[in-house]
């Protein structure tokens, strides 16, 4: 187990594509951290990536990792489908686990996961990276203080464009490896926020359909979805859009709140519009002192306080869990053509072992066949799992 006074936190990356390189950059920058080892499948990639973050070790796996040489935290950068195994691997060492989006497949294998943290001494922090920068942070304070009222109406737009060469690498847009298509891959950074700035969500209605890339999944999804507090909201997730954007708008009561960006936001990418009579808000808003842009570095930094205070550090898994329950209940809602409830995909239910009810609704649809909604030939089993 780290000790902060004893030395510098070790860390392992697992996985050193693509955003591997985000990780070694917002470590790199955090003091009293090594980066001890790169680990991938795949060796020329492992020792490319070692040597241009300057690691001294690689290694093919977390156990030879470990038997190699001391560590203290992982960090999972693999593609989907090895995100638990590896977690359930380190958790089962001790070790703390930083764990890419998304966290799991399934709520199944969340559970799994919250039950082996809890026998471990490491903990698991899950990748959300746009809670953590100044904008999100101070609409959580204002909030919180209840300058801005009760939360209203909100739209949340993950508008992005990926081309068919995208979807033609051999773990995406598959069930099995990646949990699904926009809803789980992108748009979730996006519901995410949204989530944890509007508050615990009730139910959602939502649709999903397969319009133009050939792959098994949805390529977009929009849910409507009622928080506990009363607000609507409907969630947009695409990856079929070619102006790009991710929006979102919360309205509450004493103001409007804005933010459009495309992977990363800092303060410039944030407005906020006071309703008549709250023009206060707008002087407090413009007198921001810190501007810190959304992205593993502004998250890393707050893992790293919490980990020296010996806390289990954000996003942890039951935070990670409503966003989690949310893309899932995306997904039964417009396969199954139901409103779902959150506290409804529990154990026995179709959707908690897999996003799609195992019910795989577009995978005889060709993109050639678009518009085709998804099928409800499996509602009624559903149902009779629920
Ligand atoms: N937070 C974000 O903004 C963000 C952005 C992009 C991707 N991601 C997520 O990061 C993860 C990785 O995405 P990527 O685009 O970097 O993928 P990638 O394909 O570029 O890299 C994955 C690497 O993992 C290696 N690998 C696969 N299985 C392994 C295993 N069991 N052990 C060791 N190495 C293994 C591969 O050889 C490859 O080098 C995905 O979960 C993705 O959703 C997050």
């Amino acid at each position: 187990m780290w000790n902060p006074h004893a030395g510098a936190l070790r860390v392992g990356i697992i996985g050193t594509g693509g955003i591997a390189h985000a990780h070694a950059d917002a470590l790199s920058t955090q003091e009293n951290v090594e980066l001890a080892v790169a680990v991938d499948l795949d060796a020329g990639r492992s020792e490319e990536f070692a040597s241009k973050w300057a690691i001294q070790r690689t290694a093919s796996d977390l156990c030879t990792a470990v038997a190699n040489g001391e560590l203290d935290l992982v960090a999972i950068c693999t593609p989907p489908a090895s995100h638990v195994s590896l977690a359930l691997e380190a958790l089962a060492l001790d070790l703390h686990v930083v764990i890419e989006k998304p966290p799991a497949l399934s709520l199944e294998q969340m559970h799994t996961l919250m039950k082996a943290e809890a026998v471990s001494r490491g903990s698991v922090s899950c990748v959300f990276q746009h809670r953590f920068g100044t904008g999100a942070q101070r609409v959580l304070a204002l909030q919180e203080a209840g300058r801005l009222g009760r939360p209203l109406v909100g739209t949340c737009n993950t508008l992005w464009f990926r081309n068919q060469a995208y979807f033609d690498v051999p773990w995406r847009g598959l069930w099995d490896v990646e949990g699904g298509g926009p809803t789980m891959g992108h748009g979730i950074h996006q519901f995410d926020l949204l989530v944890h700035l509007f508050g615990p969500w009730q139910e959602v209605t939502a649709f999903a359909s397969k319009l133009a890339r050939k792959t098994d999944t949805e390529d977009v999804s929009a849910g409507v979805v009622r928080f506990e507090s009363g607000a609507i909201a409907t969630v947009m997730n695409s990856v079929i859009s070619p102006r790009e954007t991710s929006q979102l708008r919360l309205d509450f009561e004493h103001a409007t709140v804005e933010l459009e960006h495309l992977y990363g936001y800092d303060n410039d990418h944030w407005t906020l519009t006071p309703a008549p009579g709250s023009e206060e808000l707008a002087q407090l808003w413009a007198a921001a002192e810190t501007n810190i842009p959304s992205g593993h570095s502004a998250q890393y930094g707050v893992i790293l306080e919490h980990l020296k205070a010996g806390d289990v550090p954000p996003v942890s898994l039951a935070g990670a869990h409503p966003t989690m329950e949310l893309a899932a209940a995306i997904y039964a809602s417009s396969i199954t053509g139901k409103t779902i409830s959150r506290g409804e995909i529990g154990e026995g239910h179709s959707f908690f072992t897999r996003m799609d009810g195992n019910l795989e609704p577009w995978k005889q649809q060709t993109a050639e066949e678009p518009g085709k909604v998804a099928p409800k030939q499996g509602a009624e089993k559903v149902g009779a799992d629920a």
